[in-house]
């Protein structure tokens, strides 16, 4: 029988959102019902009721999500009824190419629930990221619930659905920060936080944090950071190699996503470091570099996809750590909000004092 529950809709551009009686089908094959616990606001949201990802209205939102899978479809056999998940976007074919090389997050064959989640008078909406987890239950594929402890808090558990596993991920997967080094993190927002902390797990010696805003940088040496240089009143790179022997840091992290910011990565590693590009540029932006320093500098320019995660390994491995005591991932959370307060944790999100606002349910 498909269900009626409450959920977060954009309902057009830049319109603002508001509760709505949705209706949730049964699984189908392949796919899972999960009763969302937790799940936090972020960024992407908001560009999805502002129009900025596509023109799919309604959306559904909400991506970051921890819950309790309530139904599971025909042929669901890695989650059941009972299990405690965190979502995350896009289940992976685990048979193309990009599969096969061992490097899922790259699935040229990703997918969602096929059946679509509706308003009541039929109109068909569009999950956020294939989630759309403001709302007591959501319809997704099965591959896209990862069992992990249980007793970690939900809207810890959730923050690694999204923001929290990109940061992390670019440290120690992506960069493969290794125990002594030096770490540049520019950018202090929830992504730059989270590369940090995953830089510190990692055994780095030195983490420098690079913002514009002083309060960021507070918050940066709460995470982690040794050191911190605001680059509104001196110049990264320079600052950067100052604190490095004169040489760069071993990696930099970019988490912005602008021009500058990437060409200070660029210049603010050693020779033969790595630059991890986790910040997203939009499509307008270019980088113009003088090719000898490309070629003459060595190492490496990656960028980070979703923290180049493994689900399967990396939400249950940190969640562990957290319950250990060895990472604090609850620092990420600024506010615990319900179903009708997105729209205000929209607004507070330009404050610069929030991390993370997560609906509690
Ligand atoms: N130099 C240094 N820091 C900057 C600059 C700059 N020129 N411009 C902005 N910042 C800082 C902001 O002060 C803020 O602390 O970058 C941080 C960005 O943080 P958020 O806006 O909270 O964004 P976040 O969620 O961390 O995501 C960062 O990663 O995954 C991507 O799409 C995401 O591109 C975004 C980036
Ligand atoms: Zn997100
Ligand atoms: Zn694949």
């Amino acid at each position: 029988m498909p269900q009626h529950v409450q959920g977060v809709i954009a309902p057009g551009r830049n319109e603002p959102v508001r509760v709505e009686t949705i209706v949730i089908p049964d699984p189908g094959p392949g796919e899972a019902v999960v009763k969302i616990q937790a799940c936090g606001v972020c960024h992407t949201d908001l560009h999805y009721k502002q129009g900025a990802i596509n023109d799919e209205f309604p959306f559904l939102l909400g991506h970051e999500a921890a819950g309790i899978v309530e139904s599971v479809g025909e042929g669901v056999t890695d989650v059941t009824p009972g299990d405690f998940v965190v979502l995350n976007w896009r289940a992976v074919c685990g048979t193309c190419r990009a599969c096969e090389r061992g490097r899922p997050w790259y699935c040229f064959a990703t997918h969602n629930a096929k059946q679509k989640m509706t308003l009541l008078d039929g109109t068909e909406l569009s999950p956020a990221l294939g989630i759309g987890a403001f709302a007591e239950k959501t319809l997704v594929a099965a591959g896209q619930c990862t069992k992990v402890d249980p007793t970690v808090a939900p809207e810890v558990a959730g923050l690694l659905g999204c923001g929290v596993m990109a940061g992390i991920g670019a440290a120690i997967n992506t960069g493969n920060v290794g125990r002594g080094d030096t770490v540049a993190v520019i950018g202090c927002g929830g992504v730059g936080d989270a590369a940090i902390v995953g830089s510190r797990l990692a055994g780095a010696a030195k983490i420098i944090a690079v913002d514009i805003d002083d309060r960021k940088l507070d918050k940066a040496r709460e995470m982690g950071a040794t050191h911190t240089v605001n680059s509104r009143s001196s110049d990264a790179v320079e600052a950067i190699r100052e604190l490095t022997g004169g040489f760069g840091a071993d990696v930099v992290i970019e988490a912005v996503g602008r021009p500058e910011t990437y060409e200070q990565a660029f210049y603010a590693r050693d020779l033969a470091g790595t630059v991890v590009l986790v910040g997203v540029p939009s499509p307008e932006m270019k980088l113009e570099l003088p090719l000898l320093d490309v070629f003459g500098r060595g190492g490496a320019l990656k960028s980070s996809w979703y923290g180049d995660c493994l689900p399967s390994r990396d939400f249950p491995m940190l969640i562990d750590l957290h319950q250990q005591g060895r990472i604090d991932l609850a620092a990420f959370v600024t506010e615990t909000i319900g179903l009708g307060d997105v729209e205000k944790a929209f607004a507070r999100m330009h404050e610069g004092d929030v991390l993370r606002s997560v609906v509690v349910l």
